[in-house]
């Protein structure tokens, strides 16, 4: 009872928290929404000091994924940014953007299974003081700056695998702006219109919206980390399979420079639910 009351004393104090209309520093943090088109319609700037004031958690992790070690963690939910930013009941989705154009969404559904947390101190430091990440060869990611904000969780346990593929946590570092949207114009761009009949393609759509959307693009849904949109993508998939599957596999056999992350353990039923998706999305606007 106690800490409710404190807890909606705290997220009353935000309703008073001055956003800026323009960048005053290389730490704040840009907050974009988007318009029903998923188009950029305003951006506001809260200033690191500004985030420090807000309701914070503090909590330790065993391994923290981007430098091997454990740590402790000082942060922000994100399920409580929606209020924090004055988000309308129609925004239920956030996004994260990262300065190599690398993309993560979280959902209602993402955020309640995994409590996501928007990182503010690393071991009690700020963002300057931060270790690097330690890049496991073929992430694809470029440069290793932890900062200015990243996601993190306090544990993560995948939720979903299939065949091959397990659900891999929404982990970007190197994060210059969130942005509220929908659904329906982001990670819903990549879902089936007709999703009723084939189960296949159903799994092969949560392959494809938990583990390629952060890099692969349609139209404004979706990281433009990479060149090849998910309209290429998934005609490389019709035109020629082998290569498809092969580039999927082991990217660097076909292409020494390839920023784009191997999936070795993907077999027969993997590929064959991402192209039964593929196929069931096409034509692909
Ligand atoms: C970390 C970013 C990233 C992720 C995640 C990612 N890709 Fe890629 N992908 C790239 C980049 C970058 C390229 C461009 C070529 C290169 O640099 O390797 C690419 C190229 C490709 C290509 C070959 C290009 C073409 O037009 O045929 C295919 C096929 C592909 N990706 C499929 C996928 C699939 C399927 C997934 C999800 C299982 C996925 N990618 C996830 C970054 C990514």
């Amino acid at each position: 009872m106690k800490m409710r009351l404190l807890r909606t004393f705290a997220m009353s104090v935000i309703g008073s928290m001055q956003p800026s209309e323009t960048p005053q520093d290389p730490l704040d943090l840009e907050v974009i929404t988007l318009d029903p088109q998923g188009n950029p319609a305003k951006s506001v700037y809260y200033s690191y000091g500004q985030l420090l004031t807000l309701p914070t958690v503090t909590v330790k992790t065993e391994h923290d994924p981007n430098t091997n070690t454990p740590a402790i963690y000082t942060g922000i939910y994100l399920s409580d940014l929606f209020e924090v930013f004055g988000a309308d009941a129609s925004l239920d989705v956030i996004g994260a953007n990262c300065l190599d154009k690398y993309k993560q969404y979280y959902d209602r559904d993402y955020i309640a299974k995994h409590r996501p947390i928007l990182l503010l101190k690393f071991d009690g430091q700020s963002p300057d003081e931060w270790p690097r990440a330690s890049q496991s060869p073929g992430s694809g990611r470029h440069g290793t700056m932890l900062g200015p904000y990243c996601v993190v969780h306090e544990s993560f346990k995948p939720t979903e695998t299939i065949y091959e593929y397990v659900e891999e946590p929404r982990i970007p570092y190197g994060v210059v702006s969130l942005e509220l949207t929908r659904f329906a114009q982001s990670i819903g761009r990549f879902m089936l219109k007709d999703s009723g009949n084939d189960p296949e393609a159903i799994k092969g759509q949560k392959i494809v919206t938990g583990g390629c959307i952060s890099c692969h693009h349609l139209g404004n849904a979706g990281g433009q980390f990479a060149l090849p949109s998910w309209a290429d993508v998934a005609a490389s998939a019709q035109n020629s399979r082998d290569n498809f599957r092969k580039y999927i596999t082991d990217p660097h056999s076909m292409n020494p420079q390839a920023g784009m992350p191997a999936y070795p353990t993907f077999n027969d039923d993997t590929f064959n639910a991402l192209e039964a998706y593929i196929k069931a999305m096409m034509p692909i606007e």
